[in-house]
Order: structure tokens, then C-alpha cells, then sequence
């Protein structure tokens, strides 16, 4: 279709509200026309023989791009709720299936959609009859008759394609869109059905690895680059000031480098341990009153925001930042967050030092690490 700029126009009679409900849909389709100033130069069918092996074989054509679209929009419903996807550290057994689940979720879902589309535009080029149209260009928004008959022109347009007879056409993209409907809906309604705090107290979101098990002392320790060395952290390894990231360990752990890994790549472990200037006023909050030990303060490093790691400490205004979105935590103030679109403290971790003088959690921390949407119970 080309448009031409007419100047001005003549605008055809318009009919009447009660002579528009009376038209039928091509009554409409060719009055759209008219009120358009669009003169049909050119109109033929594609294929004005019907049956041919061509327009068979272009009817296949076209299915065969809705039947991919279908079987990918299956496979991505599979995937997404069958594939493991749970982590699993770089060496470990699955690591490759886990490493490969957002790819093939993405290239299952960006296939569907571009299957679907090739569907679409090779079933307009294949059986839209060919035309050619002039249209004089007017100003300004289109009326209700106009909208009204401009739908039923191309409702008469869908119908000279015979898409009533094409049931190949109209099964595959049915089922490329159904299919594809179905999964778009399970991957918006998965994360709401999983429930987080399955398992009330000892739900996911609330235990850490910080947590003792069967009583077993929880050290805080520094992660040298080495996995089986063990360093443990004692007061005097910090000076005023100084912030160490620290993990926790057990020494039933001592040799056991898949358990130590785990801890140090577990997303709720890293600690920021903090040792502030001596003299220096703070304001704890209720409840945490005892859970620092003088001037070493714990902190977990995922920021309440987002879950990046918060892991700048400004010794000058002991303020924690957050590199992902800016906000900054005071840890003279429990951490409660100053700037920034965090809403939520750094959870404190409540520590001490044992007879042997190293630095040690006495429990787990007191709520959810990470995101404050985590904060939301059932
Ligand atoms: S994740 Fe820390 S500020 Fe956004």
C-alpha cells in the first residue's frame, strides 16, 4: 500500500449509527475503504486455483514454522520444571546441567517466540491476496468509524486468505500459541508456587551454614586462596579500623574440601568482620545488644537491597557501601541502611572469642539474609 499527500479531500458521506450496525463485514471492509480514500488499484487472490501442490506445499511450509514453534514452546515447559537447576559448584557432578539450564531455558523461549513470528509473517506473504492500494494521507486521529470498519477490513482481509479451510494453518498455530501461552503462565506462576518457608524454623531462608550443628563450634574464617588451609581469625589479626571478609567453619570440616568449599560459595555466608576505631560511639538495636564482641561487629555481606555483596567499608565514616545501587550502611548503627534503596540492616551476626582466643559464632544469624523482599512471611 503507498500513500499520497491529496492537500485537501473530499471526505465520503458517513453513514448513520443505525446504517453502520446493519452492515455486514464486508459492507464495512469496503466502506473503510471508502472513507480512507483508498482506491484499489490492484487485487488477486494468491492462489486463485485451490488445491494446487504449491499452495499445499506452502501451506506445509508455513505449519512447519508452527510446529516448531509448539514443540519449542513444549521443550521449554519441560525444561523449566524438570532440568536441574539447583547450584552446583564448578568440578562437581551436574555442574554442566546446572551451568546449562539458563541457556536452554533462553534459547527454548526466544526460539518459540521467533518460530511464532516467522509463522506469522510467512502466512501473511504466502496467502494474503496481493494488492495495491493508494490511499490519500489526512491529519489527525481516526474516528470511531473509522477504527470500527478499519477491524472489520482486515477481519474480510484474514477471510480471503480461507484461513476457515486451512486446518493444518490454524491446528499448528493454535498450538504453537497455546502451548507457548501455557508456559509463558508457568514461568510467572513458578516462583509463587514454590514456597520458601517450607519447613517453618528451619526453613531455607532462615538457617545458615553459621548455625551449629549438634552443638559443633562455628568459627569465623579468613579465606586464604587455598581451600584446605585453615585460618582462623583472632582479635589481633584485625587493627582498628580493618574489615576482613570471614566464612564459617567447623573442624569436622578440617580435609573435607567439599564442605569447605560449599561454605565459602554458599550465597548467606560471607561476613564482613569489622573492627572499629577504639572510642568510637555506637547505637545498638534492641535485642542485639550482645551480639558484638568490644569493637569487632559481624555483619552479613549481601546487601539487603538486591543481594550484591556490600563489601566496601569506609573507615573514616564506618560506613558500608553497597557497589550495585549505592546504598550505604552505617556499622556504628547495626548497620540500618543510610543512603541508598536498601530498606532493611545487614543481619548481625552474634559473635565472641572461645578460651582459645579465636573469634566464634554463637548462633545463627536472627533473620533472613539477603533481599528484604525475603522478609515477607506466608
Ligand atoms: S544490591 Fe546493594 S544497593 Fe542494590
Amino acid at each position: 500500500m503507498s500513500a499520497t499527500d491529496a492537500g485537501s479531500s473530499t471526505h465520503p458521506t458517513r453513514p448513520t449509527p443505525e446504517e453502520l450496525e446493519g452492515m455486514s463485514q464486508q459492507e464495512l471492509a469496503r466502506l473503510a475503504g471508502t472513507l480512507d480514500d483508498v482506491e484499489v488499484v490492484h487485487n488477486a487472490p494468491k492462489w486463485p486455483v485451490r488445491g494446487t501442490r504449491a499452495e499445499k506445499r506452502a501451506e506445509r511450509g508455513v505449519a512447519t514454522w508452527f510446529l516448531l514453534s509448539a514443540l519449542s514452546a513444549l521443550g521449554f515447559i519441560v525444561a523449566f520444571i524438570a532440568w536441574p537447576h539447583e547450584y552446583v559448584a564448578p568440578g562437581e557432578p551436574g555442574y554442566g546441567w546446572y551451568a546449562s539450564y539458563t541457556p536452554a531455558i533462553g534459547f527454548l523461549f526466544g526460539f518459540t517466540v521467533l518460530a511464532l513470528g516467522i509463522g506469522v509473517i510467512a502466512y501473511v506473504r504466502k496467502f494474503f491476496p496481493e494488492e495495491v492500494s493508494v490511499q490519500q494521507r489526512h491529519d489527525g486521529r481516526s474516528d470511531e468509524v473509522d477504527r470500527k470498519t478499519v477491524i472489520a477490513q482486515l477481519v474480510s482481509a484474514g477471510k480471503t486468505t480461507d484461513i476457515g479451510r486451512r486446518k493444518l494453518i490454524t491446528r499448528s498455530a493454535g498450538a504453537a500459541a497455546g502451548i507457548f501461552g501455557i508456559g509463558v503462565g508457568i514461568a510467572a506462576l513458578g516462583p509463587l508456587i514454590r514456597n520458601p518457608w517450607k519447613g517453618g524454623d528451619q526453613a531455607a531462608l532462615w538457617v545458615t551454614p553459621w548455625g551449629s550443628v549438634n552443638g559443633e563450634t562455628v568459627y569465623l574464617r579468613r579465606d586464604t586462596g587455598i581451600l584446605g588451609e585453615i585460618s582462623r581469625v583472632r582479635p589481633e589479626d584485625l587493627d582498628p579500623g580493618a574489615m576482613e571478609t570471614v566464612f564459617p567453619y567447623r573442624e569436622s570440616e578440617r580435609g573435607n574440601e567439599e564442605a569447605l568449599l560449599h561454605a565459602q560459595r554458599a550465597s548467606d555466608t560471607p561476613v564482613m568482620l569489622i573492627r572499629l576505631r577504639p572510642g568510637t560511639q555506637t547505637i545498638k538495636r534492641q535485642g542485639q545488644e550482645n551480639f558484638n564482641f568490644g569493637d569487632y561487629y559481624a555483619f552479613s555481606k549481601i546487601c539487603t537491597h538486591l543481594g550484591c555483596p556490600a563489601s566496601l567499608y569506609q573507615t573514616q565514616d564506618n560506613r558500608i557501601l553497597c557497589p550495585c545501587h549505592q546504598s550505604q550502611f552505617l556499622a556504628t548503627e547495626y548497620a540500618r541502611p543510610v543512603f541508598g534503596p536498601a530498606t532493611r540492616a545487614l543481619p548481625q551476626l552474634p559473635i565472641t572469642v572461645d578460651s582459645e582466643g579465636y573469634f566464634v559464632a554463637r548462633s545463627d544469624f536472627i533473620e533472613p539474609v539477603g533481599p528484604a523482599f525475603w522478609e515477607r512471611r506466608p
